[in-house]
């Protein structure tokens, strides 16, 4: 706590409710999520299995964890949900994969492997694949996942190959199903689709590109009644205090700011 400037104290003392950390490169960010880490964890609001850390790239989550070892020693093994979007979401796949129809011992389709299932279905379909490229196929199904569409729920307007958009996702996803198979894309998607069977799990769906998991992470509503030990869930959090601050940090220009959004970090409930 010593080295950090008002700001960033506020930050990591404020340990109800979601935080967001508004700050320039280098300026201190990470400094904040994990000294906050390591206060939540000092003050006993959390075991480290408890607390759900995610991150976007894989060098972020090894720069998070090298770090958080720095300040906290070897307890910094008990994260277990630290990691980016997907490795977290790979990992409680695996425990609800039957939730999707899947075995735990699912696999996750390259992108060449997915191209060439929908070669086969574009096929199947008298597509002519020379105009409608598995490649593009594909990335319209990713572009449908990232925004949290399933088949049923694919608005009408979403489309390809002339009205056969929604039938060769739906043909996709079944395919999948039968290889106990599934693509990045659905480690975010299938979490959506489980927290939705489960109405005990109330949550916000909603955005863009993975946003819809992002959504559904920050907002505070993991199940209460998830009895597999691991993935018990986050925070009833109350309102937090949105509080605006100038920059004090020596060469640093940008402003900082600590609101009431949204925090990498999110605290489970006991
Ligand atoms: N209040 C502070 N006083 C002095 N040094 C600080 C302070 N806060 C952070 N630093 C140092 O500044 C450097 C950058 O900090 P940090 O990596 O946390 O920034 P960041 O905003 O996460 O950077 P990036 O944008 O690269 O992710 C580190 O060496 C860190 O120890
Ligand atoms: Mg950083």
């Amino acid at each position: 706590m010593a080295g950090l400037n008002p700001e960033q104290r506020l930050a990591v003392e404020t340990t109800e409710g979601p935080v967001l950390v508004l700050a320039g490169a280098g300026t201190g960010k990470t400094r904040v999520l994990t000294t906050r880490l390591a206060h939540i964890l000092a003050t006993g609001k959390a075991r480290p299995w408890e607390l759900l850390v995610v991150t976007f790239t894989n060098k972020a989550a090894r720069e998070m964890r090298e770090r958080i070892t720095h300040l906290i020693g070897p307890s910094a093994e008990g994260l277990r949900w630290l990691g980016t979007f997907h490795s977290v979401a790979a990992q409680i796949l695996r425990r609800h994969a039957e939730l999707v129809g899947l075995k735990s011992s699912f696999t996750i389709l390259d992108m060449d492997d997915q191209e060439r299932v929908l070669k086969q279905l574009l096929e199947a379909a008298n597509i002519d694949t020379k105009r409608w490229t598995p490649r593009s196929l594909s990335g319209m199904i990713d572009h449908w996942k990232n925004r949290g569409w399933t088949p049923d729920t694919l608005p009408a307007g979403e489309d390809f190959a002339n009205g056969k958009g929604k039938g060769l996702y739906a043909a996709y996803q079944a395919r999948l199903v039968s290889l106990n198979a599934c693509d990045f894309g659905d480690l975010l998607l299938h979490n959506l689709t489980i927290l939705g069977k489960n109405p005990a799990w109330p949550r916000t769906i909603g955005g863009g590109s993975n946003t819809s998991w992002w959504t559904s992470i920050r907002t505070p509503t993991w199940p209460s009644t998830c009895g597999c030990g691991c993935c018990r869930p986050p925070p009833a959090t109350s309102a937090a205090s949105a509080m605006t601050t100038s920059p004090s940090m020596a060469g640093a220009a940008p402003r900082w700011t600590t609101s009431s959004a949204s925090s990498g970090i999110s605290r489970a409930r006991r």
